[in-house]
């Protein structure tokens, strides 16, 4: 676990995603969760709307969750074929723990809901960067069933969007590196107009 500021560096300098299919549990205990939603919900917020919620799909609802993108899945694409279903089972028995994202914008507020989207962002990293300081892995992913309907209203209220299905668990392999842009392609000085 972190206790310095170095290692907190660390962290942030090599922390990886891992692929929610190769994760194996356990995931975190119920307290470990709770932690890491607890840092997540410690995120910037114009406004203080917390405009976003995370809601955890218990090991003992997966059969229940798997059901609903079964039926999710017929719906968006009648006479599925075998291997689609068999995929769908296989995400929602992912190992390790399993929380929804919810951007949870407060509509027609001061506050525009682009910002409000930003801070769910910012919760989602978050709760990586805690999953991680507590000696897990967590790989986010979106995919059609953030998009389908049927999904959307099992998970949210009026208004509301999944933002992402987050599962958290430990790697399988040693997660190499992956390529990063360029600091000079995305890191520029300001050139004033000159009209
Ligand atoms: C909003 C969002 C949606 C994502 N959706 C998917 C996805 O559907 N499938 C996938 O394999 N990875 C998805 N990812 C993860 C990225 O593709 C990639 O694994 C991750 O950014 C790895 O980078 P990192 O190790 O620096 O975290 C998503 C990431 C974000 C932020």
């Amino acid at each position: 676990m972190l206790n310095d500021r170095s290692s907190i560096l660390s962290l942030l300098e090599t922390r990886r995603s891992g692929k929610p299919r190769e994760l194996v549990g356990p995931g975190p205990t119920r307290a470990e969760l709770d932690r890491i939603l607890s840092i997540a919900a410690r995120t910037p917020d114009h406004g203080m709307l917390a405009p976003w919620r995370f809601v955890t799909v218990g090991d003992d609802q997966r059969d229940a969750f798997e059901a609903l993108l079964q039926r999710a899945l017929a719906e968006h694409e009648p006479n599925t074929p075998a291997a689609k279903l068999q995929k769908e089972h296989d995400f929602a028995h992912y190992q390790g723990s399993l929380v929804v994202l919810v951007s949870a914008p407060v509509q027609d507020h001061k506050i525009p809901v682009w910002e409000q989207e930003l801070s769910c962002g910012a919760a989602g990293m978050n709760l990586l960067l805690a999953a991680d300081a507590l000696g897990f892995i967590a790989g986010w992913v979106t995919g059609w069933r953030t998009y389908s309907n049927m999904v959307r209203e099992a998970f949210c209220k009026p208004g509301e969007r999944i933002a992402g299905f987050i599962f958290i668990g430990h790697a399988s392999r040693e997660l190499e590196e992956r390529d990063r842009p360029a600091l000079s392609d995305v890191a520029t000085e300001w050139q004033p107009p000159s009209h």
